[in-house]
């Protein structure tokens, strides 16, 4: 099953940026609150879409690692942004391989549903993640849209769900983390968590 996510993944990567909103793109970092000379890991990270705001945020002090584990999205976000200060890792959120404590944001945009085994990224999450750190778990296009389209995708992602926030702050939880912010607007979804 992964395999064939990531072969779904591989394709959609040369026309990923056709239809993206800067402006809710933009909230998910405003929302955030990253500090200056903070560590980044953009999870799923696609095509880099979230990566000149985090960049710009972080300034020249931080540092930004953007993830995914489709091959194909990682080489189209370094030919976008291979100038931008940002390592390009293919790696599985599952099993990362970053030492313990690592980071201070963990940003999962528009792709936690598609982690295979939600409670086992989520450990991981905080296994990287510093004491006091921030998970972000986001949906510049809000719950109910992101649902449908999942529904009507192809049979790898069908089921791919973005769970009601209370119900995602319950799973957080549940996984050691202190829930922070909610919002779960027609069209924006954003759920933030600190480790504890
Ligand atoms: C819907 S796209 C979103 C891309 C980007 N975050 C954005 O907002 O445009 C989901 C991305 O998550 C990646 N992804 C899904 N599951 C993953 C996992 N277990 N580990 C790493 N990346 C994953 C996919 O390859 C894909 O690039």
């Amino acid at each position: 099953m992964q395999d064939k996510r990531i072969g779904f993944f591989d394709k959609l990567a040369k026309n990923w940026d056709s239809n993206q909103d800067e402006v809710s793109l933009k909230r998910v970092i405003d929302e955030t609150n990253i500090k200056k000379g903070s560590a980044v890991c953009d999870v799923g990270t696609g095509t880099g879409v979230l990566l000149p705001y985090i960049v710009e945020k972080v300034e020249e002090t931080g540092k930004v690692i953007a993830i995914d584990y489709s091959s194909e999205m990682i080489k189209k976000a370094k030919e976008k942004w291979g100038k931008l200060a940002v390592e390009f890792v293919v790696a599985d959120i599952h099993n990362t391989g970053f030492p313990d404590s690592c980071f201070d944001y963990v940003i999962c945009n528009a792709c936690f549903p598609h982690f295979e085994k939600k409670k086992i990224a989520l450990k991981e999450i905080h296994r990287i993640l510093k004491k006091g750190g921030t998970i972000v778990i986001s949906h510049p296009r809000g719950r109910e849209f992101v649902n449908k389209l999942h529904r009507e995708a192809c049979e790898c992602i069908k089921r791919d769900r973005v769970f009601e926030a209370d119900i995602l702050a319950k799973l957080l939880k549940q996984q050691n983390f202190t829930p922070l912010k909610t919002i779960d607007e027609p069209n924006f979804y954003f759920v933030s968590a600190v480790k504890s």
